[in-house]
């Protein structure tokens, strides 16, 4: 009988689905949305594989909704937050995820956002279409330097050591922080104390889990420079959005630039921070590329092909 797996999106970028739908019966999702949990229970029932994005939950319920047949679920995502791992692991399901694919790309975001930010260019771009470039003024727009500043950043794996790369090019000072001990020539190891006492610049590139949820809070912030910029390209919450709104408003720090929320997506209750002058706010866009979007589920097929073939995952979750 054609195993059967589950694509909780009817349709996604690249021939990825198209490679599945070669082998074995697709089971799709009904709408481009995050589908319901109890939509996905029931259309998981006998399942052998799932490939879900990273917003998707997979928790113990769904997991048994699909039964036995279940052996893999291939997140077409870096992020693997909304996973419960343990259950997985009970029900000896393998989970994949996509690193690497989206580094570059999601690395080209952040430098945007850091532009973006200490070059104030969202404030520039939207006086200029209000018509309120009448005149020159030696003293409008005024930003701060990127090129020649202090770069730390948080979470040495492939999208912060992609960032440190880019870094180099503006000329910066890079710093990071991370769990492991790495080293390399793109920057120096340093504690965080260290990392945000002294950069101007702090990316955030960690991985959502116990550890790092709020990382950077009142304390954090306090510790950095008032001429700072933080930005975040990894998850919302590895911020206290609370004690970061306090921050800009009181000039604790200088400017933010946020991929990520807490809350996601917002539609039209907005975060406070959307609209707070001096942040520059995108609806976590770090590996919306036409290219990216296909490679990340060109990746979580070849996971599925390559678990109910019996071959080990290409990419499993990091243990
Ligand atoms: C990722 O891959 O983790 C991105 O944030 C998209 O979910």
């Amino acid at each position: 009988m054609t195993q059967r797996v589950l694509t909780t999106r009817p349709a996604l970028p690249g021939g990825g689905l198209d490679r599945l739908a070669d082998r074995f019966e697709l089971v799709r999702g009904s709408g481009q949305g995050k589908p319901e949990p109890a939509e996905l229970r029931a259309l998981a029932a006998g399942v052998s594989g799932i490939l879900c994005l990273g917003n998707d939950r997979v928790d113990a319920a769904l997991l048994d909704a699909a039964g036995p047949s279940l052996k893999v679920v291939a997140l077409a995502s870096a992020g693997f937050d909304g996973v419960d791992r343990d259950a997985a692991a009970e029900r000896g399901v393998v989970v994949t995820h996509t690193p690497g694919v989206l580094a570059e790309t999601t690395a080209d975001l952040a430098f945007a956002l850091i532009l973006m930010a200490r070059r104030r260019l969202g404030t520039a771009r939207d006086s200029l279409a209000a018509g309120q470039w009448d005149t020159f003024r030696m003293d409008d727009y005024l930003g701060l330097d990127v090129h020649g500043a202090t770069l730390g950043v948080v979470g040495y794996g492939q999208i912060g050591r992609a960032v440190a790369r880019r870094a180099h090019g503006f000329g910066m000072r890079v710093l990071h922080h991370s769990r492991s001990a790495s080293k390399d020539t793109l920057s120096t190891p340093v504690d965080l104390p260290t990392l945000l006492a002294e950069s101007d610049v702090v990316s955030l590139n960690v991985p959502l889990n116990p550890a790092t949820r709020h990382l950077i809070g009142a304390a954090e912030l306090a510790a950095m420079k008032p001429t700072a910029t933080l930005v975040n390209t990894s998850r919302g919450g590895v911020v206290d959005e609370d004690a970061l709104l306090r921050a800009l408003r009181d000039g604790t720090i200088h400017s933010a630039g946020l991929d990520v929320f807490a809350r996601e997506p917002m539609g039209a209750e907005l975060s406070p921070l959307v609209g707070e002058p001096r942040v520059v706010t995108l609806p976590h866009i770090g590996s919306a590329t036409e290219a990216t979007r296909a490679a990340m589920v060109d990746l979580a097929a070849h996971n599925i092909l390559d678990v109910l073939a019996g071959r080990p995952a290409r990419t499993p979750l990091p243990g």
